[in-house]
């Protein structure tokens, strides 16, 4: 499999100073999965992570999604396949579990997993699983860092700041209002690894149309606390 990252590099202010003279402001590096690890170091708001869709994914989790898949836990840097496992275990039924595709599905998880524990430098982290997701309006996560895999159904839609009103996001304004420039509208494929920055500055995303109607799997990793700070997160997009 074939990774490839991504990394958008944006300085608020030089963006909007490139912006005044008619420059795209827009930095993108790619790099090895390998030098993922080293995002907690750069000044990326967001790094895209491309891989290939494995063979067996869409056809597994078309049946696996037809029933509502919410679930989340604590992910432990050291025994992370065992935690997802063990997270996973009431929720997947056993005809599923013994797919040769659970066993990839379930490692990839895993090793996402540390990877994400080794950028934060932390033990453990926040583990979500979910067939719903219905964040209609851009918006920036109040979070320090979040991490983000479709395994199934249409990625995360993200602007780049050139194509995005800022001032129209705070003032509360509608999507119509926030995005600059249509035609610069990205999303994220399918087993794309997504690192999101939080943050004043930080990248504008929702969910794509298709993904609020359609069957759809999406992971998400945060810092440990999250899960349990989460009554705290209430007023917040997901
Ligand atoms: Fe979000």
């Amino acid at each position: 499999m074939q990774y490839i990252i991504f990394q958008i590099f944006l300085n608020y202010n030089f963006f909007h100073n490139l912006e005044n003279l008619g420059i795209n402001m827009s930095y993108v590096e790619k790099i090895d999965l390998n030098n993922l690890i080293n995002f907690s170091k750069t000044n990326s708001y967001l790094s895209i992570v491309e891989r290939e869709i494995p063979r067996l994914s869409n056809s597994f989790f078309e049946n696996l999604i037809t029933e509502p898949l919410n679930i989340s836990g604590k992910i432990f840097k050291n025994k992370s396949l065992k935690s997802i496992k063990h997270i996973l275990n009431k929720n997947i039924p056993d005809n599923y579990k013994k797919h040769s595709f659970y066993n990839h599905w379930v490692k990839d998880m895993s090793n996402i997993s540390n990877i994400f524990c080794n950028i934060i430098d932390s033990d453990s982290i926040s583990f979500s699983l979910s067939s719903s997701r219905g964040c209609r309006r851009y918006h920036i996560d109040n979070v320090p860092m979040r991490l983000l895999v479709t395994y199934y159904g249409d990625g995360t839609e993200w602007l780049p700041p050139n194509a995005t009103n800022y001032d129209a996001y705070y003032n509360g304004k509608n999507n119509e209002n926030i995005v600059k420039i249509d035609t610069e509208k990205k999303f994220i494929d399918t087993w794309d690894i997504a690192i999101f920055r939080g943050g004043e500055k930080g990248i504008l995303h929702r969910t794509p149309d298709r993904a609020l109607h359609s069957p759809t799997l999406q992971m998400r990793l945060d810092y440990s606390s999250f899960l349990n700070d989460v009554e705290r997160y209430n007023n917040i997009n997901l």
